[in-house]
């Protein structure tokens, strides 16, 4: 087992990608905490979870809400015990909507949950994590980090973000043992994207197949155990090839 007894949070558990790391790390020997705002979904995964005898627990938490993360962190630590990997995938998709049709309101609320929630998180997790000289933070940004036009003007600006504080994170944290990743997935299917699947044409993806949550999974498997230790600051895309062309 590749995370056996690691203490793992995984924002936006509930759903898609999210949830299928959360399956994937227990399956993998790690304590999971399913947070996400939708408690049922995410009690529904603990319960999948603990099924195959893994250990969950689920959280409420918006993560736009300090008093979330920190009750999270808080209900982790006391359940499982210290955190070993936070996986920020929690977010929100604008479906492609123009700079000049994003209002003030949208554009803080998609910059509130796919990034100032990242900084916010990692900072409640770094110091133990830097006092224990070990530690995972796996960030779940997109090829919209990468490129322009995969998302709208302010998904694509908090995806460039999450990637440029991935990248800075690292350079102050690595010293402590401490492996901060990004994975910039193409298009997954998962319920985020059902409604603008169809307008994604196949043929300009490489490998002509859109990716599976799983797939996902394997990959923060990998950063979040032993086998990354080497890995800082990487920025992992995971796309079919989309953005080589
Ligand atoms: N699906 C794709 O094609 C794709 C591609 C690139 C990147 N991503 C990124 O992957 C991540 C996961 O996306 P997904 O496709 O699995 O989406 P999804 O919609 O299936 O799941 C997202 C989850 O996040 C939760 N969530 C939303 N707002 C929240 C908040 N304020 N606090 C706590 N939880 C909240 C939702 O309840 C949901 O369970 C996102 O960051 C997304 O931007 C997705």
């Amino acid at each position: 087992m590749r995370l056996k007894d690691k203490v793992a949070i995984i924002t936006g558990a509930a759903s898609g990608m999210g949830k299928g790391e959360a399956i994937r790390f227990a399956k993998e020997g790690a304590k999971v905490v399913v947070a996400d705002l939708n408690i049922e979904g995410a009690q529904a995964v603990a319960e999948e979870i603990k099924a195959f005898g893994g250990e969950a627990i689920a959280v409420a938490v918006n993560v736009t809400k300090t008093e979330d993360i920190l009750n999270c962190v808080k209900v982790t630590e006391e359940t499982f015990g210290p955190v070993d990997v936070l996986v920020n995938n929690a977010g929100v998709f604008d479906k492609y909507t123009k700079s000049l049709d994003t209002t003030l309101d949208q554009w803080n609320f998609f910059l509130n949950i796919n990034l100032t929630s990242v900084f916010e998180f990692s900072n409640t997790v770094l110091p133990s994590m830097v006092e224990r000289g070990t530690g995972s933070i796996v960030n779940i940004a997109s090829i919209a980090g990468l490129v322009a036009g995969k998302g709208g003007a302010a998904y694509t600006a908090t995806k460039h973000g999450v990637i440029g504080y991935t990248k800075h994170l690292s350079s102050e944290y690595a010293r402590y043992g401490i492996k901060i990743n990004a994975i910039c997935p193409g298009t997954i299917e998962t319920p985020l994207v059902k409604d603008v699947l169809a307008g994604i044409p196949k043929d300009l993806v490489p490998t002509r197949t859109f990716g599976q949550v799983e797939e996902v999974a394997d990959l923060a498997v990998f950063l979040a155990s032993d086998e990354a230790k080497f890995m800082s600051g990487a920025i992992v895309p995971i796309d079919g090839g989309f953005t080589i062309q």
